[in-house]
């Protein structure tokens, strides 16, 4: 996820000026390099933020018409070089990108062998050395630009939220939206593309919200809509009332209930290109290089803290039962405390959203220190831990502003599946099983909408509860780690206690606690310890403990005893975690939120922690 930002006018304003005022609006996006571009002033590109880019655009920097970016970096590390915008080999053809394109080696290859040269490591650059190639046999025909662009697009797969710029036609501007957002501003003589309405409203209201599959041409007076295969679009304008803030939540009044929401989305960008259905593997690019040496490792050490240590004991689950590899979790502020007993066919792993929590860095420097191979499961592209660890798997979630991680928790487990798979193939995983895990993530993003769709229940529930100001969470198996989280997101932004215990642990004291004023969240799926659960939820209902249980749709059941039901559609029991942990991430949002709470910005606490 990025900030894209492109102009095109002829009411007397500055491209430059205007281009660098709207990046400002957009860095909630991610920002670890910027860069803008006029067909007048050329480009101009730099590590860090906006900031940093006003500190290099000098005064005299301006155009009618230009494109800028903010990057999120997926492919290649945040430095000035892979930085945005990218041009083709001539600098004639300029483009800014928000997303993935899949293809881009094989891409890169063909085009090299027919004389391209590359400067950058990012998968962008290929699309504007692409659209170099079709023009070179488009130039001919009339509209040759947008033809090359067209031809160019329907050659990538991936995602992409773009525009595109060409020299020769300096007031054009060409769009294309594919997974990542795209808006349209329709100004008087003066059009706008952006990755969302917060850099336009400035200048005006009317937007037009692309949709998957279409481009828009537009000019200082025009703008032309259509579908990728060439059918026409007829949009009219929309004029949205919101405020810039309220653009950059995409209309959500939180950040962090639009980053639950965007759960499907990170769940489909976690797998882009990484699995191999029809063989039952997963492909993982940054694993490659040490492939070997994991075929011989014999132990794994997951250290993480916080919400991505709950995200790394599911890891333990799945890669103890699916990959047959002994592994332990430990909280990075301990391990490294530990003597722990390290050779080198052990893996320290690393999961971090940030990749700059200290705790997590020092017990990967521990690791290192004591012989392991190092890996991390990161968010942040370029962050410490990311470029420390030997090798790695990115997350591709997307910059996460709200304090209490979530759609982050999502893209882990994702991240966590896929490595075992990984590692499982290696080791005797038969293929069917490798098959029947990737058929059932491919089936996860539509089963989390189904979920979101119920959240005015999951509101509800909260409001009924509001009053209460202990809630225990329970859970076992695949399920124990989700009960700690589902604690963990309750009490960092409503501030209640609220705690996570196995539900087979209850009958070992916890139930002292429980009475009619203590409600119990009960993870309750459909799985080979549902019965184990049930009964852990009659020994509270006989202490009059009131309980919300978390149940597999069709569970008739377990209605009769609990006195609340949120339900999840079934799945393996391996990848329930990914399913089950949304009602509670959407009920600690309400709870905190009818309090009136700062639910982005919880008191006392700080979205990356690189203090010890
Ligand atoms: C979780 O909601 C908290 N924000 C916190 O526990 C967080 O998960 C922890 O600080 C680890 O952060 P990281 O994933 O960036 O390393
Ligand atoms: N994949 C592109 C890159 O790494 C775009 C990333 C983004 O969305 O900012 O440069």
């Amino acid at each position: 996820m990025c900030g894209i930002f492109a102009y095109t006018g002829k009411s007397g304003k500055d491209a430059g000026k205007v281009l660098l005022q709207g990046l400002v609006s957009l860095e909630y996006r991610g920002y670890d390099s910027a860069g803008i571009f006029t067909p007048e002033s050329g480009s101009i590109k730099t590590p860090g933020a906006v900031a940093e880019l006003k500190k290099k655009v000098p005064k005299k920097f301006n155009g009618k018409s230009g494109i800028a970016h903010l990057r999120w970096a997926t492919h290649g590390e945040p430095t000035k070089v892979n930085a945005h915008p990218h041009s083709d080999c001539q600098g004639e053809i300029w483009i800014v990108h928000n997303g993935i394109i899949e293809n881009f080696k094989e891409l890169k290859d063909k085009l090299t062998k027919a004389g391209h040269t590359f400067v950058s490591e990012s998968d962008t650059e290929v699309f504007a050395h692409l659209v170099e190639e079709k023009l070179k046999k488009a130039k001919s025909a009339k509209g040759g630009f947008e033809k090359a662009a067209v031809a160019a697009l329907k050659e990538i797969r991936g995602t992409y939220g773009m525009a595109i710029q060409y020299k020769g036609e300096p007031e054009k501007l060409i769009a294309a939206r594919m997974g990542s957002p795209i808006v349209l501003g329709v100004g008087k003589h003066e059009r706008f593309i952006a990755s969302d309405a917060s850099p336009i409203l400035p200048h005006t209201k009317k937007v037009i919200f692309l949709e998957d599959g279409e481009v828009a041409v537009i000019t200082p007076d025009t703008h032309t809509v259509y579908k990728l295969e060439g059918s026409r679009v007829s949009r009219k304008p929309e004029e949205i009332e919101w405020t810039a803030q309220q653009a950059q939540k995409g209309g959500y009044e939180h950040f962090m209930l639009k980053e639950i929401m965007e759960g499907a989305e990170v769940i489909e960008n976690t797998l882009r290109g990484r699995l191999i259905p029809e063989k039952g593997l997963a492909k993982l690019g940054g694993l490659e290089g040490v492939a070997k040496q994991l075929a011989k490792i014999d132990r794994i050490i997951i250290v993480a803290c916080g919400t991505a240590y709950y995200a790394g004991l599911v890891g333990e689950y799945m890669l103890e039962e699916h990959a047959g590899i002994p592994v332990e979790v430990e909280l990075g502020s301990e391990f490294r405390y530990r003597k722990p007993v390290i050779n080198e066919k052990t893996v320290v792993l690393a999961i971090s959203q940030s990749g700059e929590t200290l705790d997590t860095l020092e017990a990967v420097r521990e690791g290192k220190r004591r012989g392991a191979l190092t890996l991390g499961i990161v968010n942040t592209v370029g962050s410490t831990i990311a470029r420390e660890t030997d090798a790695g798997v990115y997350n591709h979630a997307g910059p996460e502003i709200g304090v209490a991680s979530t759609k982050a928790f999502v893209s882990q487990l994702v991240a966590l599946t896929l490595l075992t798979v990984f590692l499982g193939r290696q080791r005797g995983m038969q293929p069917s099983e490798g098959k029947k895990i990737a058929r059932e993530l491919k089936a996860l993003p539509a089963k989390a909408q189904k979920i979101f769709k119920g959240k005015g229940a999951i509101e509800k529930l909260a409001r009924k509860y509001s009053e209460a100001r202990d809630f225990l969470f329970i859970g076992r198996k695949y399920n124990y780690p989700v009960a700690f989280e589902g604690a963990l997101k309750l009490k960092e932004i409503s501030y209640i206690h609220a705690e996570g215990c196995g539900a087979g642990e209850m009958k070992h004291g916890p139930l002292a606690m429980i009475d009619e004023k203590f409600p119990t969240m009960a993870l309750a799926p459909s799985d080979s310890v549902y019965e184990k659960v049930f009964s852990a939820i009659q020994q509270i209902k006989a202490r009059k403990g009131p309980v919300v249980a978390i149940a597999t749709e069709g569970n008739k059941e377990i209605g009769k005893v609990a006195d609340d039901v949120l339900y999840v559609p079934e799945t393996l029991e391996m990848l329930m975690p990914i399913l089950s942990v949304i009602p509670l991430q959407l009920f600690a949002y309400y709870f905190a939120r009818n309090k009136g709470y700062n639910v982005d910005r919880p008191r006392n606490l700080a979205k990356s922690v690189t203090v010890e």
